[in-house]
């Protein structure tokens, strides 16, 4: 085309898409500020150091991600869940980590880039023919992961990775009656967004804090043509509230990175 000079990019860790080398700084450091700014804001209890961690991370992740195995990932997370999934295991440096919905394997790799030496157990009840990714060193069962022992969880240490489309009430009460304290949930949308995802995880926890959402309101939505509905219930919420002591939904990349819209990550504290 004429006017037009199109070359590679010379910067492995440019941002995709964006191929001239300046603009791709500048989207990058629009996006390492908005990641800072929230790091700041809403992983206060990681330890410290966390927002120079974040702020390195943002260029070791565009670095890494163009060489990931799993090339599509539909159905699983993208760019910019993807970069906040690998901030939060950066800022929170977790020793063991355990991930709930497996899936190809997409999810698994990016918590493998960012913490290598970590203690990782994988969880998916159904893995047969997906895996495009197999971490060696990962602990990988074909099961629910309540099915499975975590005898001496170090609450400070550990993460638990919730993208399993199970209800979020009962992965916070597992997940603290087993020692974690610190979790990462996808799919976390609020009751009148629920046809956002594929089986929605029941109540959420934006549900779960929901003032307005009243027990017994039933709830109906069309995905992909068909009808669904889920009754809320305050038996299933109440006690996971009362284990919460903060939940922050992590801003939405795709405003600036303009690819696909994120999943709803929201990190999780629980109380001690
Ligand atoms: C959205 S996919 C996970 C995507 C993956 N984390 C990624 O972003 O690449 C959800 C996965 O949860 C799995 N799943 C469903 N029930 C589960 C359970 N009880 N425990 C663990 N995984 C489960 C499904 O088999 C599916 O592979």
């Amino acid at each position: 085309m004429p006017g037009i000079t199109v070359r590679p990019s010379e910067d492995d860790s440019a941002m995709p898409r964006m191929r001239s080398p300046a603009l791709a700084a500048r989207l990058k450091a629009e996006l390492s500020a908005a990641i800072v700014s929230a790091v700041e804001r809403y992983l206060d209890f990681a330890p410290p150091g966390a927002a120079d961690r974040a702020a390195a991370a943002v260029g070791e992740f565009l670095a890494l991600y163009p060489g990931r195995p799993v090339r599509d990932n539909k159905g699983g997370s993208g760019f910019n869940d993807s970069l906040w999934i690998f901030v939060v295991v950066r800022c929170l440096q977790p020793r063991l980590i355990v991930e709930s919905g497996v899936f190809k394997g997409h999810t698994t790799w990016l918590l493998r880039q960012a913490r290598p030496d970590a203690e990782i157990h994988c969880f998916d009840v159904n893995l047969t023919g997906r895996l495009v990714y197999r971490d060696r060193d990962a602990v990988l069962h074909e099961y629910d992961w309540m099915e499975a022992p975590f005898p001496g969880v170090d609450a400070q240490s550990s993460l638990a990775f919730f993208d399993d489309h199970i209800n979020q009430a009962k992965r916070v009460r597992e997940a603290h009656e087993r020692g974690f304290r610190h979790l990462l949930f996808d799919d976390n949308f609020p009751v009148y967004n629920l046809y956002a995802t594929g089986g929605p995880p029941v109540p959420t926890l934006d549900m779960i804090l929901d003032d307005e959402l009243r027990p017994g309101t039933e709830v109906c939505w069309t995905r992909k043509g068909k009808d669904y509905a889920y009754t809320y219930r305050e038996e299933d919420a109440g006690p996971a509230r009362e284990l919460i002591a903060r939940c922050h939904a992590l801003p939405d990349l795709s405003p600036l990175t303009r690819y696909g819209t994120g999943s709803g990550l929201t990190v999780v504290k629980l109380v001690d």
